[in-house]
């Protein structure tokens, strides 16, 4: 027990320390594409930790909102890749409702990168490498395509039903769920956010509009 309360802990800790990068809004590409690869690049130049872990929000059909962690999968000129079953919760609200909401955020750079757009399947074939690519049990446990039900009653069980699917997996290696599904987000809007020493903070909002990104400093 301490006497010190949650509210004078938390308002105690740092945010930042050390030695951030610099943000040059004027010279910041007209594609924001390009940037966010210039800073991925340079968060795995300087080893930030779990870069590519982002978080995604979506919304239900009945409208409720719900965020997850998520590794990035790839970056192409067309968006950002990540994977997970089309038969989760998150894969449902895709389903209904295929705009949201992805956020990379990288502590020691004082990065925040928030990305919005339109979330759709990529080819069978993408879902196929990216699912054997993962660890058998990690397959196993993502055959069933029960993500995020109730796990039933009694562990036997639970250990019985992923024993089965790991023997289908090791019977047929290259055996993929067809709920097992790559998706890429089409990005309309970027906002690039940099913590500064001097100025508290910038912020570089990119909007698509047509064919053409339009640039907004934003007011912290
Ligand atoms: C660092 C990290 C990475 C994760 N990567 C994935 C992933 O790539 N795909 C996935 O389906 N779930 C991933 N998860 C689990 C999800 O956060 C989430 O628990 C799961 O997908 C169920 O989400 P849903 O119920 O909202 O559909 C990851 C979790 C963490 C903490």
């Amino acid at each position: 027990m301490t006497d010190v309360s949650w509210r004078e802990r938390l308002q105690s800790l740092t945010v930042f320390s050390g030695q951030l990068p610099t943000f040059d809004t004027d010279a910041a590409p007209s594609d924001p594409n390009e940037l966010l690869t210039e800073w991925l690049g340079f968060a795995l130049e300087k080893e930030v930790s779990q870069p590519h872990a982002m978080s995604i929000a979506t919304v239900s059909s009945e409208g409720a909102p719900s965020t997850r962690t998520l590794l990035l999968k790839d970056v192409t000129p067309e968006g950002l890749w990540f994977a997970s079953l089309s038969s989760s919760p998150k894969g449902r609200d895709l389903a209904h409702n295929p705009r949201a909401a992805l956020l990379l955020y990288w502590r020691e750079q004082g990065r925040q990168i928030r990305v919005v757009g339109d979330a759709e399947p990529g080819s069978r074939e993408l879902a196929r490498i990216d699912f054997l690519k993962r660890h058998p049990n990690a397959r196993a446990i993502a055959a069933g395509g029960q993500q995020s039900e109730p796990l039933p009653a009694s562990d036997d069980d639970y250990l019985s039903a992923v024993g089965a699917a790991r023997e289908r997996i090791d019977a047929d290696p290259d055996y993929v769920p067809d709920e097992w599904q790559a998706y890429l987000l089409r990005p309309v809007e970027f906002e690039f956010w940099q913590a500064d020493r001097t100025r508290d903070q910038l912020r570089l909002r990119y909007r698509l509009d047509g064919d053409v990104w339009v640039r907004d400093l934003l007011w912290p």
